[in-house]
């Protein structure tokens, strides 16, 4: 689908239908980076959906606990608990699977992996020594949800059910697409990291937005390649996942890192004239893990719709870049963790074409 100047603004300016609600008693839900904005407001969501147990991943403990006891003014919701992610850390990644998992009785219906960043000018290198970013954005929010297949799996066994990954992305993604010398390039995934390609220090606003979009396509590739192996019960996946653009909202962090005054004006009046509120942004998150539309699984998802992706990544060129990109990503992850093998060997089948 081509995405149009006019498309984006009707989109904008389209009232929101209400947010779809689903008894989740009995359910589990877990939502990275919910100290704040979509992420939070997805949360509240489920609270008062009733959601058994209902976890905030965040970075910062102290920002969780506040979060969670504003959840708990504002709902009346008891049972949020606090995790403690950092995306920049592959350990810490590993660290809050490994703590979760712990509890015998664990189990996950809905995982959202909703934490971004637009790139950072300072710090722009984690000390897994990836570009912020782009480890942030795609990397470990990749490696969250291979590393909690074996839970969401064995949850779908256990309890008879569908759990759902969930993975923020954006309209952005409509507006770029991956030079084929990338994606030829022996190990894309860290030509993409290279200065070579993308130059921190030396970006400016465009560059930084350019780069926010690519790694937001990286977000639907995987969402979709994800999909694409999931394995069956019967005739249904045994997860679902969904790519979701919550479309453009108010945001605390995801605006560029400059000084130009002109520009955070600019930005600013953009998002007075078109955002959405956070709390109608966090329904399209909701309608990504509640909704039963056939065809949902790898779908694109804007407005509570199924909709096409571009046109980029549905096409010839696409389709090889996501099977490369997978591969990479597979192979990258592996080296970082070594259960990310073993676990796509185990819970993952050979990809169906879309
Ligand atoms: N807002 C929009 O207009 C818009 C449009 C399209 C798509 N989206 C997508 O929607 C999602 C949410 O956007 P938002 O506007 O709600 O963003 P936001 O207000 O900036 O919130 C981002 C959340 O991610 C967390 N986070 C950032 N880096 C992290 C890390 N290293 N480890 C763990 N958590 C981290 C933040 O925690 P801290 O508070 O500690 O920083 C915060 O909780 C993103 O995936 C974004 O790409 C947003």
């Amino acid at each position: 689908m081509k995405y149009t100047l006019s498309t984006f603004l009707v989109g904008q300016l389209w009232p929101m239908p209400p947010v779809l609600r689903k008894d989740l008693s009995e359910k589990t839900a877990i939502v990275i980076g919910s100290n704040t904005g979509i992420g939070y407001e997805t949360a509240k969501h489920f609270a008062s959906m009733g959601v058994t147990r209902l976890v905030l991943a965040v970075r910062n403990r102290e920002k969780g606990e506040a979060a969670r006891k504003q959840l708990e003014e504002e709902t009346g919701f008891r049972n949020a608990e606090v995790g403690i992610v950092d995306l920049t850390s592959f350990e810490s990644v590993g660290n809050f699977v490994k703590e979760f998992e712990k509890n015998l009785d664990a189990r996950l219906d809905i995982l959202v992996l909703n934490a971004a960043i637009f790139p950072q000018l300072h710090n722009s290198r984690t000390k897994d020594g990836w570009e912020t970013s782009h480890q942030t954005n795609h990397l470990s929010t990749s490696l969250l949800a291979l590393l909690f297949l074996p839970l969401l799996s064995s949850t779908a066994k256990k309890y008879d059910t569908t759990p759902r990954v969930v993975v923020l992305t954006s309209g952005t993604h409509y507006r770029i697409q991956f030079d084929k010398n990338l994606i030829e390039s022996e190990n894309p995934l860290r030509h993409f990291d290279s200065k070579d390609y993308f130059d921190p220090q030396n970006a400016g606003a465009a560059a930084q937005q350019g780069r926010y979009n690519e790694t937001k396509l990286l977000n639907v590739f995987f969402a979709r390649a994800l999909a694409a192996r999931t394995p069956a019960s019967h005739t249904y996946p045994t997860f679902i996942t969904t790519a979701v653009n919550p479309g453009l909202s108010y945001s605390a962090g995801l605006n560029p890192d400059t000084d130009s005054r002109i520009l955070k004006v600019a930005v600013s009046v953009l998002r007075f004239i078109f955002a959405r509120s956070q709390e109608q942004a966090a329904r399209q998150a909701v309608w990504g893990a509640l909704a039963d539309e056939a065809g949902i699984n790898g779908s694109y998802i804007t407005e509570t719709t199924i909709t096409e992706s571009s046109d980029y990544v549905i096409g010839d060129e696409g389709v090889l870049a996501e099977e490369k990109l997978w591969n990479n990503l597979v192979d990258e992850l592996s080296k970082i963790n070594l259960k990310v093998q073993e676990i796509v060997d185990r819970y993952l089948t050979i990809p169906v074409p879309h």
